[in-house]
């Protein structure tokens, strides 16, 4: 008999479902606590999983009493959500999304598993893998952006980097693909508000990030809070059965978002817990996130006979596996067992470092305002986000709460300790006291160059952070215009260093400064990347992972849109069109500037005529025309001529990276199988179609810099 056999032959009801169930630490100021009756559970057996608790210490101590105390000797499944590290704290997702790249992608979720393991976590809820479109949700910060390419390849890497090669082995984590599904594109961008959406946009721009994960194994999932086209994602049998088990063929975990069970109930699809828990059970929800709703409701449906013991035991065993292929029978203590080694924690400081550097987006950078001039004497670091070290750590800062984070100024301060550098906020982040601007102002002469720092802070992204005018929040435009004016009276340029969790709406800074850097929340290290960046240590590299809007009114504004019957045209009238606004948005998906100059030509594609079985050689010849060494990235998107339903104006298929000398010549190579090529017809089934297919490579997906060619499919 198999160890889950006997267990199962073993255990009650309630000890069936403390395998369900899974409550929270609680919070103490030295860090994560366990509550006393949450102790007595463990031991009783009727708590079997935990979120929120880490350190060896303490993990240890509660996995003792549920192996060393419970009847059955079951270990616990400890989770937490390491969204961006863990206690060394990288780039927001999104940033990180900006660096394309499927190995950083991979290596930062393996050091942030390892990191989280080595405090006794076995499992993190991540990572997030919802397409957003629409600035206003302030969810958007930890996910990848806008397109469903660039998410499936995210969903991969990640997926690979938490879980390692082998799940069981002391420095992996099991991941949790969430949330499923299509919860970006929440009404009016506001959190947890439902969703309204297309089957098409669902299989198209939804759901391929879910399979790329679970193509790569993913260990566990989370249905949204939302509800989806009417039915709430935790109670969602179509996709929580259909697609996800029975399609997708997933057998691992599904564990609902916290209290979401029990929310059913406000969704008004569940008259109170019993309910709530049956149709989420039906659905195949494993585990019962913080709503008790398993504990109290199950037993009176299965009493009821709404619910069968099967569909108990069925979750229970799912359960049961994953902790067996995390290893947690055979030795619960083996994550967390040693500390790391200092020169581990170095290293990985050192990554988050580099990796910030490569996230950082220079959206503009006129006249060569950066780098800054070398050993400049004298500079200006201006703004409410200057001195914040603890706002640069984004919105999961769970277990990096007590880890110092550099400030731009301590940044800059490290890395021109011969420079004389004034600082003054000007303004708080919020609110309307401006008395602070005019002295702020005024420290802006006789200087090489003033660095604003503005943008959102750190609370204002996350869960539970929409924003209706994702903009520069309270009087930081009156500190720029005032900072601005100032410095330019005397010819001083003004680099704007712009914080924040999502694109920002930020059409007058964007003209006035001389120079933007998009530094999103860039961890730990950002003062000193930054710092790389702006003295010119390092090139920017990053780009941007979602369109910036030049108005609220925009969005969603997104390259992937599709086409209209009437293109807009700016003399001509009924066409798809503002007036008040160009349709573009001020920066493009893709956009981001580095201290090189490229110039693209020669676009090749072999064969020209093309087959099913082929696979497509792009080639683009890349000069670097500009002072200094940098890295170029282009980007593959594709547009058939004719289908047999509408497609997005551009699609995703590929980027490539070359990094290139001052005045070198290289070629960028991009492999596309012709089987990528295919798309849902229309009964959304794949599809492929003869034809002309457009070829285009540029920088961004902004069709003034993309090269094109055609190629026929037979
Ligand atoms: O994993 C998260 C989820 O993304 C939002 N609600 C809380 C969960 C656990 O922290």
């Amino acid at each position: 008999m198999s160890r889950i056999d006997a267990l199962m032959a073993r255990m009650t009801l309630a000890e069936k479902l403390g395998q369900l169930t899974m409550s929270a630490a609680g919070h103490a100021v030295t860090g994560p606590v366990i509550a006393g009756d949450s102790t007595q559970s463990i031991v009783d057996g009727t708590i079997g999983n935990l979120l929120n608790l880490f350190g060896a210490g303490p993990v240890h101590e509660v996995q003792r009493l549920a192996v060393e105390e419970s009847r059955l000797g079951i270990p616990l499944l400890i989770g937490l959500d390491v969204l961006h590290g863990h206690r060394t704290l990288f780039p927001i997702p999104l940033a990180e999304a900006g660096i394309f790249d499927d190995t950083l992608w991979e290596r930062t979720a393996r050091e942030a598993a390892r990191e989280a393991a080595a405090d006794g976590l076995a499992m993190t809820f991540a990572p997030m893998l919802d397409v957003s479109r629409d600035p206003r949700w302030g969810r958007t910060a930890e996910g990848p952006g806008e397109d469903p390419w660039l998410n499936a390849r995210i969903a991969r890497a990640r997926v690979r980097g938490f879980q390692g090669p082998d799940l069981a082995s002391a420095d992996a984590l099991g991941a949790c693909a969430k949330h499923f599904v299509a919860y970006g594109p929440v009404t009016a961008g506001r959190d947890y508000a439902a969703v309204d959406i297309s089957e098409r946009a669902l299989h198209e721009v939804h759901l391929p990030g879910f399979a790329a994960a679970l193509r790569a194994g993913v260990a566990t999932l989370m249905p949204a809070f939302t509800s989806l086209n009417g039915v709430p994602m935790t109670a969602h049998i179509p996709l929580l059965r259909g697609w996800l088990r029975d399609e997708m063929g997933f057998d691992g975990v599904v564990v609902s978002d916290y209290n979401a069970i029990a929310e059913l109930v406000e969704h008004g699809v569940a008259v109170d817990l019993v309910d709530a828990a049956t149709l989420a059970l039906k659905a195949g929800v494993d585990i019962d996130m913080m709503a008790g709703a398993y504990r109290r409701g199950l037993p009176v449906a299965l009493a009821q006979g709404r619910v069968t013991i099967d569909e108990i035991d069925a979750c229970v065993r799912r359960v049961l596996r994953l902790k067996e292929r995390l290893g947690l029978f055979d030795d619960p203590y083996r994550r967390g067992a040693s500390a790391e080694p200092a020169s581990v924690l170095a290293g990985r400081r050192a990554l988050a470092r580099d990796v910030a550097r490569r996230a950082i987006v220079m959206l503009k950078n006129e006249r060569a305002t950066l780098p800054l001039p070398a050993a400049p004497a004298a500079l200006c670091v201006i703004g409410p986000l200057a001195d914040a070290s603890s706002e640069m750590k984004g919105p999961w800062w769970g277990a990096g709460e007590h880890e110092p984070a550099t400030s731009v100024l301590a940044g800059l301060r490290a890395a021109l300790p011969q420079a004389s550098i004034r600082h003054a906020a000007g303004v708080a982040i919020e609110g309307g006291d401006d008395s602070g601007i005019d002295a702020a102002a005024a420290l802006c002469v006789g200087v090489a160059a003033v660095v604003l720092c503005l943008g959102e802070s750190v609370t204002m992204s996350g869960e539970a952070a929409s924003r209706a005018t994702p903009a520069l929040p309270g009087r930081q435009t009156a500190l720029a215009e005032a900072v601005i004016a100032r410095a330019h009276a005397t010819g001083i340029p003004v680099v704007a260093v712009v914080f924040s969790g999502r694109p920002l709406v930020i059409p007058w800074l964007a003209e006035h400064a001389d120079a933007v850097l998009a530094a999103w929340f860039l961890g730990v290290e950002a003062g000193h990347a930054l710092a790389d960046v702006l003295t010119g240590l390092a090139s920017p590299s990053g780009r941007t992972p979602m369109s910036w809007p030049r108005a609220v009114g925009q969005v969603p504004v997104c390259f992937g849109e599709r086409p209209t019957g009437r293109p807009m045209s700016a003399d001509v009238a009924y066409t798809s069109r503002y007036q008040d606004v160009d349709n573009s948005p001020l920066y493009a998906f893709g956009h981001g500037l580095t201290y090189g100059r490229f110039r693209h030509d020669d676009l090749q594609v072999t064969p020209r005529r093309a087959r099913r079985h082929d696979t497509l050689e792009i080639r683009v010849r890349v000069r670097n025309e500009g002072p200094r060494e940098a890295e170029e990235t282009l980007f593959l998107f594709v547009r058939a001529r004719l289908s047999r339903v509408t497609r997005p104006v551009l699609e995703l298929k590929g980027y490539a990276k070359l990094r290139l000398p001052s005045g070198d010549t290289g070629v960028v190579k991009l492999d596309l199988p012709v089987s990528d090529l295919c798309y849902l017809g229309p009964d959304l089934q794949p599809v492929s179609d003869a034809g002309e297919v457009e070829i285009l490579v540029g920088p961004s997906a902004d069709p003034a810099g993309l090269l094109r060619t055609s190629i026929e499919l037979d």
